[in-house]
This record gives structure tokens, sequence and C-alpha cells, in this order.
């Protein structure tokens, strides 16, 4: 590989998102640890991922899974040392897979030095590295985020008796951007990670940096002359790591966050996500369509990372008021299952367990434009622990056989992190990599072949999108082109059998070859092109002129 494609190897990478802790405790604490997802990688190459998104694995008092950094520096003593995060990062290297830490800028925990300092004395050197104020009606009007729980984005410190801001949890004290010390302490800590050499990083809650009266405090020119500063640095000294953006804004918001492709690689597109479930409830390809069509162009070093389901609830931030109670009404009747504006619930488990559906989503992520992230366990259609607090039941530990503990850990089960899913229909003797590794049918073989195309063709990480618009708006189809390579995906949105008419005469006499079994399908002529589809069935046609 060139070293220009190479550093576009975001564009064409498959990602699966972790928590170590969730994952495969090697010394039967009860805990996931480094060395226990070194183990495990192997099983990771195997499926077709490229990369690998960590979730943070720093010193924490885990308030809020670990998002409440107590030290940028080193490993939460729990998962290991920093050597065991080298022994997996090497391990990672070897075997082509990159690995994308999280790096948390906007806020620190209450607990991390630089705030204990800040709080001590209203003269400390560090005074000024957050954001403090004698009232609380500073920045009025700036939404909560987390809405079950705060009530403020001001907190009061007892200590040096004012208040304090932060988007979060109270715990989680903002950084002040506004003073270029936090931005050089910031500065400091990447590159810490990136001479051990991590591949890039996820800037949690990127779109909150500075605070402006007046404003929401969001999407500020000051928030993105820091990204600039940050990525002029790093392409400077470390071309070829990557910047992804966790800015949870509508699309033309996000776009902002590419500059001209000067400040990050990459962003998370959160509309499209609620509305690829919305399209199949309402078996109707118009909310996917929407939001696409919304979308502005990025630069071409940039892409968009897709996803369906990851460590948080399914945000419903980014959808109206009437969309947002259809989602509820439709994948959240009980209403455990909802926290802040959001659904806390995996994939297997909103589908109802319908391997069909399953699949069509699997499918969607896998053939839109940009780049597909797979939350862990999504891969054997994990199921979640409503009754576990905050976030937590998507959190479970991940499910490897029908063993102790579904091989998670050797600890006595009362000593795990959070009890494993044990019911009738997820439980880890139904649900696991190792019984579905032996069967050929089985969610996580389908998942590797679906993988395999997908990594075949870098039509679909880098190609353009069109749609087609035939009559039967249950059907979604549309064409992928990349330089020689053209694709036609139409899937069926619906719980019947569908047929539709297509529009192809641009490629008549083009052959249609199915992408899974290789076969040839009749050939584009004159008339539109019949299609028949059963319940939530997709097909890839790959086209070629033979
Ligand atoms: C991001 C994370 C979420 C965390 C929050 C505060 O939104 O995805 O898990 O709670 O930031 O750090
Ligand atoms: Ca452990």
């Amino acid at each position: 590989m060139t070293l220009e494609k190479d550093n576009l190897w975001y564009k064409d990478a498959v990602i699966y998102q972790l928590h170590v802790r969730t994952f495969s405790d090697s010394n039967a604490d009860g805990i996931g640890d480094f060395a226990g997802l070194t183990q495990r990688l192997d099983y990771l190459e195997e499926l077709g991922i490229t990369a690998i998104w960590l979730l943070p694995f720093y010193p924490s008092p885990l308030r809020d899974d670990g998002y409440d950094i107590a030290d940028y520096t080193s490993v939460h003593a729990s998962y290991g040392s920093l050597e065991d995060f080298k022994t997996f990062l090497a391990e990672a290297h070897r075997r082509g897979l990159r690995i994308i830490i999280e790096m948390v800028l906007n806020h620190t925990s209450d607990q991390h030095p630089w705030f204990r300092e800040a709080r001590s004395s209203r003269e400390n050197p560090r005074r000024d590295w957050y954001v403090w104020s004698e009232t609380d009606t500073r920045y009025q009007g700036v939404p909560i985020v987390f809405v079950d729980t705060e009530t403020s984005n001001w907190a009061w410190d007892p200590i040096s008796k004012s208040y304090y801001w932060h988007r979060f949890f109270s715990h989680q004290p903002d950084l002040n951007f506004d003073n270029p010390a936090v931005f050089e302490a910031v500065w400091e800590v990447m590159k810490f990670w990136l001479n051990l050499g991590v591949d890039g990083f996820r800037l949690d809650a990127v779109a909150y940096l500075v605070e402006r009266e007046g404003t929401l405090c969001e999407n500020l020119p000051e928030t993105h002359a820091i990204i600039r500063e940050l990525r002029k640095r790093l392409d400077l000294a470390y071309p070829g790591a990557m910047l992804l953006a966790e800015a949870n804004q509508w699309p033309a918001d996000v776009r902002a966050y590419f500059g001209d492709g000067d400040e990050f690689h990459a962003a998370f597109h959160f509309p499209l996500m609620p509305r690829m479930f919305m399209a199949v409830k309402l078996e109707d390809r118009k909310p996917i369509i929407e939001i696409l069509d919304q979308t502005p162009e990025i630069p071409e070093s940039c892409q968009w990372f897709i996803f369906l389901r990851n460590h948080d609830e399914l945000t419903l931030e980014m959808v109206t008021d009437v969309e947002r109670d259809y989602m509820y009404d439709e994948y959240a009747t009980d209403k455990t299952m909802r926290i802040n504006r959001g659904i806390r619930r995996r994939l297997a488990p909103m589908m109802d367990n319908d391997r069909r559906q399953i699949e069509l989503l699997n499918g969607l992520l896998m053939s839109m434009p940009g780049t597909p992230i797979v939350y862990y366990g999504d891969e054997i259609g994990m199921g979640d622990n409503i009754y576990l607090g905050d976030r937590n039941g998507v959190r479970t530990p991940m499910q490897w056989n029908s063993a102790l503990n579904a091989g998670f850990s050797l600890a006595d089960p009362e000593r795990l992190y959070a009890p494993v899913i044990s019911n009738a229909v997820y439980g880890y003797q139904a649900v696991n990599a190792d019984s579905q590794k032996r069967s050929e049918h089985s969610l996580l073989r389908w998942m590797k072949s679906l993988l395999q195309v997908r990594n075949a063709f870098q039509v679909f990480s880098r190609g353009t999108i069109q749609f087609l618009n035939p009559s039967n708006h249950r059907v979604l189809a549309y064409m992928r082109q990349f330089g020689e390579e053209t694709v036609l995906v139409v899937n069926n949105l619906s719980s019947s059998a569908q047929a539709v008419e297509l529009d192809v005469q641009r490629y008549k006499g083009y052959i249609p070859i199915e992408m899974f079994g290789r076969n040839l399908f009749p050939r584009f002529g004159n008339s539109p092109y019949l299609l028949t589809l059963g319940p939530y069935q997709f097909y890839w046609f790959q086209l070629r002129r033979i």
C-alpha cells in the first residue's frame, strides 16, 4: 500500500467497538482486562473487522464507565498495566488491526488532580483550568444532556464556594479551553498515546469545548479553532493518525467539523441511525432518503462513521418530537427501556430477535456510505439487561461459550463487574460465540461472510450513492459507484414479500451478479427490472458488462 492510501485507512475500515472491562477477564477478578482482550484478538481478526475502538480505560472513579477520567496517561489498575496495553497494541498491529482510543477533552473527573487543585483555592494556579462562576445563571438556555439525573449545567463546589460548569454529570467538570495551558496539557496527553503507536482518537463531546454567553455553547467558532490547531499538530508530527468527532448534531452542523479537510478526518452520522430503525418499523424508505439528502458533501479525505448501536442509549436527540414518540412507542414500550432522550437496548432485542431484521439492518450498515461500526456482542445477537442502572444494560460481559460466566471470567459469578445475561432467549447458553462458530447458519458466521464481501469491494467504503425511486416505497434501492465498481443494493424494509420494478436504463446491457453466491441474474434490458424480495430480504448486486 502506498503511504497516501495507508493514511486514509479509516475510510476503508470496519470498526469493532468494545470496552476492555466487558470483553475477557484473564485473572479471574471478574473484570475484563488487556491480557484477556489480547487473547481474543484472533476472534476479532477472524470476524473480519479491521480496527478496534476502545472505550475509556484510564484510571477513573467509574461513575460514568470511565468517561470520568482521573489520569490521562495510564491504565485503570483493574484492566492491567501500561505494559499490558503496549502488548495488546503490538499484537493488534501484528494482525493489521488499528486501534482507536477515547480522548475526553471536554471534561475530567472531579477526582482528577487538576480539578482537586483548581477547587482547593481561588488562588491556585490551576484554578483557571475549569469554568467557574459566582452564580448559576450564566449561559442560560444551554441544554442539559443527562436530563434524568441533572437539573443544571452548574454545580456548587462547597470547597471553593463557587459554581463550576459541567455539560454531563456534575462529577465531570468541564475544562476551560479559553486557557491555552489546558490545550497544551491535552496535546501532551495525545502525544503520549501517539508515541505509543495508537492510530486514532475518538474525541468525546467535542461540540461543547468552549462556552460563550448568549449562545447554546455548542459548535462555536472558538471550538473549531481548537480542533484546527490540534489537527495541524497531528498532521505535522503523526501523519496517518485519525481524529473522529463525537458531535451529536444535525448533518449541517457536523459538516463544519470536517472544515476544509483540516479539522476531523471522521465524524459519526448520528441522525442516520434512528432513521434506519424508523424505516424498518414504518416499512418505508423515506426517513433514510430524507436524512441522506440533507447530508452535505464532505471533503475527499473525510468520512462519515455509521452505526446501529453503541455503548450509550440509542439517542433520539436528532429527531423531531413526533419521531421520538414513534420510536419510544415502537421500540421502548416498557418505560424501563428509556433513559434521557433515548432507548437503552441492544440490536437483537430491539428486533425482537428476528434474524431477518437483524440481517437487514446489518446489511444497511455495511452498504450505506461510511465506515461501519459493530458494537461488541451484536455480531452474535447478544441481549440486554434493562434492569441494570444507567446505560449498563448494554454493557454486560461478552458471551464466549456456555461455561461458567459465559466464558468471560473464572471468578465467582457474584464477583463479576456486571451479571451475564442468562435468560432463556438471550442467555449465554443460547447465545455465545463458540456455538455460533460451530454452526454454519449462525448469525456470527453470517456476519463474517457479510464482512468478507464488504471488505473485498472498495465501492462500499469509498463509493458515491444514488437512490433509485421505484413506486414501491417499501423497497430502498441504491447504486454505489467507485471507479470500475458499481453495486446495486435493494432492500425490502417490510415484513411481507414485495415486488419492485427498478429503472436501470443507465446500465442497460449490464449483468447483475449476486454478491454472496456469485450467481448471475438476468441481464438489464429495455424495460424496468423486476425483482421480488421475501420479508426483510436484501440483495447486493455487482454490475458487470459481460
Ligand atoms: C459521551 C459518551 C458517553 C459519556 C459522555 C460523557 O457522550 O459516549 O458514554 O457518558 O460522553 O463523557
Ligand atoms: Ca481481570
